[in-house]
């Protein structure tokens, strides 16, 4: 099971290099108005939630505890980034702070997930 578990994260980890990656290289057209949701922010964004949750009951079912409130508040996070890439999602150009948030909330929920035991 740890294996399993294990293996999880790791798809988890990589959909925060395709969301994270995927604003990351938004950056520079940022500043000029011109940047734009990107689809592997959504397919970050979607890896994020389905494996998260996978993760949850992985945990749950190996009787590892698991910290609700922090779940909690990085699945609301995630929900915040989910609904701005998605709605956005065909617009030729974005508002700078749309994609600064996703951005901003990504970074947060990475360093909830490392810091908050
Ligand atoms: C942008 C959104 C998210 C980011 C950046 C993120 C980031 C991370 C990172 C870096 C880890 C590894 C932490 C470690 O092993 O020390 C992790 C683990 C985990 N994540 Fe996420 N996560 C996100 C969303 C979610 C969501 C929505 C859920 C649940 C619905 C979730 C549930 C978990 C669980 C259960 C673990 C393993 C146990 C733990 O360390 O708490 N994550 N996450």
């Amino acid at each position: 099971m740890d294996v399993l578990i294990h293996a999880v994260v790791g798809l988890h980890i990589l959909g925060i290099a395709a969301l994270l990656g995927g604003f990351l290289t938004q950056l520079k057209v940022m500043g000029k108005g011109e940047a734009r949701m990107v689809p592997a922010m959504l397919h970050g964004a979607l890896t994020m939630l389905v494996t998260g949750v996978a993760l949850v009951g992985l945990n749950q079912a190996d009787d590892h505890t698991v910290n609700t409130f922090k779940i909690g508040v990085k699945l609301a996070l995630l929900i915040v980034i989910l609904g701005l890439v998605y709605v956005k999602r065909d617009e030729e150009k974005v508002e700078a702070a749309a994609l600064g948030t996703v951005g901003a909330l990504t970074a947060a929920n990475v360093f909830i997930a490392v810091l908050w035991v």
